[in-house]
């Protein structure tokens, strides 16, 4: 069958100039729609941002069911949802090297509006995904609302809490990570993977494929521009830079598997071409500005760490803890952080990464033995480090951190020593873990044994935060099940820090 090719299109490239005989033959093509997987929208900027496809007609054959061939395909961006007013378009080849993953940096828009993009191939088009552009960074803003979410386990539960965030007016929504899991399947399972264990970036693109089939995660990239991090499931549980504790393997094989990971990861993702992975290498950390109201630091926790102290888990703390050598975020993100931290350009700092900043005493029972239980994946086990981010943080009285990982909950305090320095707001998961429950049965023992803990909550769900000048509100969102579809959402809390002052208050 005749393939439609480049040559179909003019240098403006629309689906119009394709003469009928070929469009007809484009269409017969198709087993099935190619757009099974979605559209997103990604690093939204004040000029533009990314929109992304893969054509993907069989999401779980090889090559998602495409020929390993390079296949054309248009874009549009329209200022009205009808599409009546267009303001860029273009064409672009989805590439086999790339499983036709699409990855369009739209650039020359207006700042701080809605528009409305989509994706035609083969004479079929996509659904109508919508973004916002930033506001300018110099502009005066009065408000910005935006989502937090993360931990999207396929086993676990349903993605109703990604169908409610779609339903939110949000400026754009920040993920965390643990957008896949890599093992293989569940028995029992609310659903369950569709194959063993994962390594290959073939296995990777399949997992890949079967999460972005869900029409509650695609509901939520087609309304919201996300700005997407990983943290360890995207390649394998708790794995540290070239350290992978679960399988022992040796640095230099893991390194080809997080090579294969991380493409794929690219390749999922509505992330810029600054993302684009170098074998095993891949610039994760970057930043944002909404106006003058908040900067925003994305950080990447996973890549540069040091190996977990104590050999990982939940221990008490041995003397690797507090190493000066361990770090979490290598030097150069660490200079750079503090570099943002200390500009004073924004009248918010958002620290927005994966793993909890807290240390905090993780016996789960009020009669447990003496001795402070530490989690050494999170911030808690890099303690050295830990505590001259805490420094740096003293003092600006701006600062709040925004954390996945944990599967529950938390609204916190982070001190440098003795005084409150920030707060750290720790979002749920989506769907990992389960139905979950409102105090969980370590609840009581946490909020006990950690007095800058304000707030526990174990239920699956996201956080909408609203952000003004004054204060930083953040609405913690819970759906009442995840074990089957249409959960209900209800707003469980909303804890506020006002400007200038870490602490945090029940509203
Ligand atoms: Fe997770």
């Amino acid at each position: 069958m005749a393939m439609l090719t480049r040559r179909h299109f003019l240098a403006t490239g629309t689906l119009a100039v394709i003469s009928a005989p070929a469009l007809v033959r484009a269409q017969a093509r198709w087993r099935a729609n190619p757009f099974s997987l979605g559209i997103a929208s990604g690093d939204p900027a004040p000029d533009g941002f990314v929109i992304w496809t893969r054509l993907a007609p069989e999401p779980l054959d090889a090559h998602g069911g495409m020929p390993a061939e390079p296949m054309p395909a248009a874009w549009e961006v329209a200022a009205d949802e009808g599409f009546t007013k267009i303001v860029a378009r273009g064409t672009t080849v989805a590439l086999p090297e790339l499983a036709h993953s699409i990855h369009v940096e739209v650039a020359g828009l207006q700042p701080d509006r809605p528009y409305f993009y989509r994706f035609e191939a083969g004479g079929e088009r996509s659904g109508a995904g919508h973004a916002r552009t930033l506001p300018l960074g110099t502009a005066a803003e009065p408000r910005l609302r935006f989502g937090v979410a993360g931990c999207q386990d396929y086993q676990a539960g349903y993605y109703t809490a990604h169908r409610h965030l779609a339903d939110e007016e949000l400026a754009f929504v920040f993920h965390y990570g643990d957008y896949i899991y890599e093992y293989g399947p569940d028995n029992p399972a609310v659903r369950q993977h569709a194959s063993p264990l994962i390594s290959s970036l073939d296995d990777y693109r399949r997992r890949y494929a079967q999460y972005k089939s869900d029409p509650d995660l695609q509901a939520a990239h087609a309304a919201h521009a996300f700005f997407m991090t990983f943290d360890d499931h995207e390649i394998r549980n708790d794995w540290a830079g070239d350290f992978d504790d679960d399988d022992q393997a040796p640095p230099e094989v893991f390194r080809l598997r997080r090579q294969s990971a991380f493409q794929a990861w690219y390749e999922h993702m509505p992330v810029r071409r600054s993302q684009f992975p170098g074998g095993p290498a891949i610039q994760l950390y970057r930043g944002a500005r909404y106006g003058n109201l908040a900067r925003f630091d994305f950080l990447d926790t996973r890549q540069f760490r040091t190996n977990q102290p104590c050999g990982d888990g939940y221990k008490t703390a041995c003397p690797e803890v507090s190493s000066p050598k361990a770090q979490m975020i290598n030097a150069q993100e660490e200079a750079w952080l503090a570099r943002n931290l200390r500009r004073r350009d924004a009248r918010w700092n958002v620290v927005a990464q994966q793993v909890m900043m807290m240390s905090i005493d993780r016996r789960e029972r009020l009669d447990a033995p003496p001795g402070k239980l530490l989690n050494l994946d999170s911030w808690a086990g890099y303690e050295a480090q830990r505590q001259r981010l805490m420094a740096r943080m003293r003092g600006l009285d701006n600062v709040v951190v925004l954390t996945g990982d944990e599967h529950s909950n938390y609204a916190g305090l982070l001190h440098d020593r003795d005084r409150p320095v920030a707060v750290e707001f720790v979002s749920t998961s989506i769907s990992s873990d389960g139905d979950g429950q409102d105090m969980p049965v370590f609840g009581a023992a946490f909020l006990a044994n950690n007095p800058q803990l304000k707030f526990v909550n174990n239920q699956r769900g996201y956080i909408a935060c609203d952000v003004t000048p004054g204060e930083w509100r953040a609405n913690f969102m819970v759906v009442d099940r995840v074990s089957t579809p249409n959960g209900r959402l209800s707003k469980r809390a909303t804890w506020a820090m006002a400007h200038g002052e870490p602490a945090l208050r029940s509203v």
